[in-house]
């Protein structure tokens, strides 16, 4: 055993003997479960999970944090954004697996967390053995050990409820969604963004599983148009007073199971409506749906890497709780008859660290009309 395991080096693993896969390193790279779960690491590379280490916009956070803050911060970020570097205190980064962000071998070692304190806390087991969703599972690669969390919303919540050391509840994505009808009615967070979609477990070519269906790895959130038009939709209407045109919007929270925008007090929701009526009559105004922070001086909070560590207050918060309506009247100085093009735009804000501009937002509804 022992002498076969040092021939076979791990990228031949596969060709090699499939049988005594027992080589996996642990934690191992994403890359090696890929070479089985050929489906699911396909997808996981396209989610923004495997990118929350290595995207621009983090890694300029990252080090601008170090630099207003202190070597200290370093470890409270890679806590999320790299835990299995934190895990292995490789907090340099030294390790390929580091650089992987949110990726196999964290969730898959997750054996149970608890969510009663203000952070919720998860314990993970660096073993030969993957924990997920599967009851009679079988592997000749990795034991297997059927787990509870991994449906349910505990998983997700040690990065997606966090309560920063001043004691400000910065990310509250967790508890939004456990005081929502969604969670009432048992929907998960796993049930709107990993939903089950055809596709097999393993490689046909390595083993046979008896699923066809796996959970979607991509776990599309408001960087995705299509969740974005299934979670809010927009009405409009218009009436006249006296020399003013009235355009009434409404704005619906339908399907998020939190509130919109949710995470980090950056994003935000912008309606923006415009009025054309020709020369002289060229309106726009808009509306921001947001979560406005500041640091314990009353300073307004317009970074990442502040909003982590010192956020401390909320001056003002105008999202969309889950399933609220929202009605939003706007008034434009434009006299009865002359023919008048409404268009009312939805964009999302992601963060104005961006390094350009398309990163930075996505227009994903429009309505036009044409009143007089
Ligand atoms: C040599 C092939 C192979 C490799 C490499 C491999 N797996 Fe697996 N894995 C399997 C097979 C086979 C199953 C069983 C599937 C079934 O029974 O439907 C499985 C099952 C699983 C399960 C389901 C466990 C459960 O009870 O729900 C998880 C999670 C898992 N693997 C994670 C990983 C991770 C993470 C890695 C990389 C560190 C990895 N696997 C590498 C073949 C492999
Ligand atoms: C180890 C920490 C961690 C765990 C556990 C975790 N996440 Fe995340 N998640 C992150 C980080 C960090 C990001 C931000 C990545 C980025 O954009 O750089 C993120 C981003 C997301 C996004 C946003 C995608 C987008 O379009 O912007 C969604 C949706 C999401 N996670 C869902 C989940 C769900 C569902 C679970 C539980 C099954 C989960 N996460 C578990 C850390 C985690
Ligand atoms: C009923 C469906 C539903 C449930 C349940 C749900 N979400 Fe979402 N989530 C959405 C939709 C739709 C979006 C896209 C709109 C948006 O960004 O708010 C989204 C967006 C997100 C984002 C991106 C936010 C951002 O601003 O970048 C994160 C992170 C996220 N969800 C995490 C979670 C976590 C964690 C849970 C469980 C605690 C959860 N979601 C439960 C539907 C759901
Ligand atoms: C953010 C956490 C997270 C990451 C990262 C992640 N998974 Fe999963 N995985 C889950 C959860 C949660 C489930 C179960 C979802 C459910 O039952 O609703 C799951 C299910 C599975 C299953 C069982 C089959 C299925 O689709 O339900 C396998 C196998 C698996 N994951 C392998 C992997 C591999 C391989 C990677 C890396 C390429 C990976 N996972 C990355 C959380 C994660
Ligand atoms: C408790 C977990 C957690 C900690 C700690 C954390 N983050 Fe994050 N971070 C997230 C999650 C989850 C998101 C995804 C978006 C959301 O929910 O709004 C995110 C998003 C971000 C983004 C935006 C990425 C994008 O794609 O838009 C940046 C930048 C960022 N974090 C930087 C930092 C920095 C810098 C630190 C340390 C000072 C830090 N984070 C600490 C969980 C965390």
């Amino acid at each position: 055993m022992q002498r076969s395991g040092r021939f076979c080096s791990l990228l031949t693993l596969l060709l090699c003997n499939p049988a005594r896969a027992a080589d996996l390193p642990t934690p191992a790279s994403a890359e090696l479960c890929g070479r089985c779960h050929r489906a699911i690491f396909q997808a996981w590379t396209e989610s923004n999970h495997s990118k929350s280490m290595q995207s621009w916009l983090f890694q300029d956070a990252l080090e601008l944090a170090e630099a207003d803050f202190g070597r200290a911060a370093r470890r409270t970020c890679l806590r999320c954004h790299s835990p299995v570097g934190v895990a292995l205190g490789d907090v340099n980064l030294d390790k390929k697996v580091s650089w992987e962000g949110v990726t196999c071998d964290y969730c898959h070692f997750l054996r149970s967390v608890s969510t009663s304190g203000a952070n919720p806390k998860a314990t993970v087991d660096f073993s030969l053995v993957k924990t997920g969703p599967l009851k009679d599972a079988s592997s000749m690669a990795h034991g297997t050990e059927y787990s509870e969390v991994h449906s349910s919303s505990a998983a997700c919540a040690p990065c997606h409820q966090y309560q920063n050391s001043i004691g400000f509840p910065l990310l509250t994505t967790f508890s939004e969604w456990k005081q929502s009808r969604h969670a009432k009615e048992g929907k998960q967070c796993q049930t709107c963004h990993m939903y089950r979609v055809a596709g097999q477990v393993v490689d046909p070519r390595v083993s046979r599983s008896s699923l066809a269906k796996i959970n979607l790895h991509q776990m599309p959130g408001s960087h995705s148009v299509t969740q974005l038009t299934k979670a809010v939709t927009v009405q409009m209407s218009t009436t006249r007073k006296d020399n003013e045109l009235q355009v009434v919007v409404t704005v619906t929270n339908r399907e998020a199971g939190h509130y919109v925008p949710t995470g980090s007090p950056l994003r935000q929701l912008i309606l923006e409506v415009h009025a054309d009526a020709g020369a002289g009559y060229r309106f726009r105004q808009e509306r921001l749906f947001r979560r406005v922070v500041a640091d314990a001086n009353g300073e307004l909070v317009t970074r990442e890497r502040v909003a982590f560590l010192k956020g401390a207050k909320v001056l003002s918060d105008t999202r969309l709780a889950p399933d609220e309506k929202r009605t939003e009247t706007f008034s434009f100085p434009i006299p009865p008859g002359i023919q008048t093009q409404l268009t009312a735009n939805l964009r999302y804000y992601y963060s104005p660290m961006e390094r350009t501009d398309s990163p930075k937002q996505v227009n994903f509804l429009s309505l036009s009309r044409l009143v007089r």
